[in-house]
Formats: C-alpha cells, sequence, structure tokens
C-alpha cells in the first residue's frame, strides 16, 4: 500500500532525460550547455546536466559551498587540477574551491550532473569578484530562454522546488 505524502510536502520529479528535447539544453557558451533538473528556491541549491565540447570551458569560479558531480559522457578536469574526470566519475568539492572547467581536449566531449548546493562567484586571477550566479539569476535566464524557443516558461517552472 502506498503510504500517501504530507499534505505540504512538495511534488516529486522524475525526468527521463534520454527522450529529452533538444530545447531544454540552454547554451551557456558556443560549446558549453546545461539542462536544468531541479531548482531549488528555498535552499538556494540546483541540479543541473552540462554538456560541453572540446574548446569548452566554464571560467574561473568559487564555490562557498559544496558541489557534488557524476560524470555521465567524455572527460573533463579542471585547470586547478591534475586529475581527469571520465565515465563513472564522482566528486565531491567542499565549500570554498575555486576552479575552471575544461573539457578534456584528447576526447574533446562531456556531459556531467552537478548538484550545486549554492552560487558559483565568478572570480579574477587574484580571485577577486567580478560575477555571479545562483539558482534565480539561473531561472531567471532558463525562464527567458525557453519561453524565447518554443518549449514556454513553464518548462523551467515545472523544475522550481
Ligand atoms: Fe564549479
Amino acid at each position: 500500500m502506498r503510504i500517501p505524502l504530507p499534505m505540504d510536502a512538495a511534488p516529486e520529479l522524475v525526468i527521463d532525460t534520454a527522450n529529452d528535447d533538444e530545447r531544454m539544453w540552454m547554451p551557456l557558451s558556443e560549446n558549453v550547455a546545461i539542462r536544468p533538473l531541479m531548482l531549488n528556491v528555498v535552499q538556494g541549491s540546483w541540479v543541473n546536466l552540462i554538456r560541453a565540447k572540446a574548446g569548452g570551458i566554464v571560467s574561473r569560479h568559487r564555490h562557498p559551498a559544496p558541489v557534488i558531480g557524476h560524470t555521465l559522457e567524455g572527460a573533463w578536469g579542471y585547470l586547478e587540477h591534475d586529475w581527469v574526470a571520465t565515465k563513472g566519475t564522482f566528486i565531491f568539492e567542499p565549500a570554498g574551491e575555486t576552479h575552471t572547467l575544461v573539457v578534456d581536449p584528447t576526447v574533446g566531449h562531456m556531459t556531467t550532473l552537478f548538484h550545486n548546493m549554492g552560487p558559483l562567484l565568478y572570480v579574477d586571477e587574484n580571485g577577486k569578484q567580478i560575477g555571479y550566479e545562483d539558482v534565480f539569476t539561473r531561472i531567471e535566464k532558463f525562464r527567458a530562454y525557453y519561453g524565447s524557443n518554443g518549449l514556454g516558461e513553464g518548462f523551467v517552472e515545472s523544475l522550481i522546488r
């Protein structure tokens, strides 16, 4: 027998990304795109897939909250670390980590699931903050993108909890 959810519980999310509509992937740059899975506006966290091609880069940023990642395809790393993440690699980045994400040029692509537990603070080479991204700026950008590409703003709203 199914025990019902408490009446105040948020609805679950069950997403089959194998059947994704390409319009769900929002370009961040020429070689990098993201697909939101869950946007948590109470905790300020979010889960997304990121897909990048050769030359793909996410510029230097600091995480004031932890990040969890799991590599689904390809290979990538951070300029600030020696390791290379390949299919199956799990990572935990503690709060305080600053890094620059790059696709491994020998493999030339990657897809990774990230759970960002807080914002990204974009920083210059001295660590000085020059910008930021949080769950709210992400939602604003997704809303504008899906509103303009025909998928509709309701898509991103369905992922907010
Ligand atoms: Fe990061």
